[in-house]
């Protein structure tokens, strides 16, 4: 198994694995989003490639606004990552992580931060063994204005 950045040939493996996580998103509006995503300094998009074969995703982005739990501004925030099942208990999230953490590192920060929703307790499990602490637990509410 193969961490590795994301490159542009990559684009449409990412974008299906994305998809995959994210079933409710706007696909089109995915891929069309991709390639500036790739160009951003300030974000990662990390794959496992397992012969030909690209199995998982991880991104990351440096957050400046406040993140919740977190001591310092900007903090790197685990924006998604995704393993397809096959490839599931092997370690390969622990590697993307691990890439996402000398990631952080190099962009000077101190913390790494991440979030999950409350019944993904598959999600809870993986961060704890990976080091991550639980900081908070939250409701997001909304109200139309029109
Ligand atoms: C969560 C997910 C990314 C884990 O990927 P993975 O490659 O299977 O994880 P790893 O094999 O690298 O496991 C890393 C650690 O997490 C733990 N872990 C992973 N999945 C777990 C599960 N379902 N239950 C309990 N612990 C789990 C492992 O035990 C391992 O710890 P260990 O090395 O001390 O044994 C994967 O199940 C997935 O893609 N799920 C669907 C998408 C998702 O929920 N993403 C997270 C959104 S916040």
């Amino acid at each position: 198994m193969h961490i590795e950045k994301c490159g542009p040939d990559q684009i449409p493996q990412w974008v299906a694995l994305r998809c995959a996580l994210w079933p409710g998103e706007d696909h089109g509006a995915m891929a069309r989003e991709a390639p500036g995503m790739l160009a951003q300094r300030d974000q990662l998009v990390l794959l496992a490639r397992e012969g030909d074969a690209v199995t998982a995703f991880a991104e990351a982005a440096l957050r400046r606004d406040y993140v919740n739990g977190c001591e310092t501004s900007p903090v790197a925030f685990v924006e998604g990552i995704y393993v397809t099942p096959d490839a599931r208990g092997r370690g390969v999230a622990r590697a993307l992580i691990a890439g996402v953490t000398q990631w952080a590192k190099d962009q000077g920060v101190t913390e790494l931060a991440s979030d999950a929703l409350l019944d993904n307790e598959a999600s809870h499990a993986m961060h704890k063994a990976l080091g991550f602490c639980e900081t908070e637990r939250v409701v997001y509410f909304r109200k139309g204005l029109d």
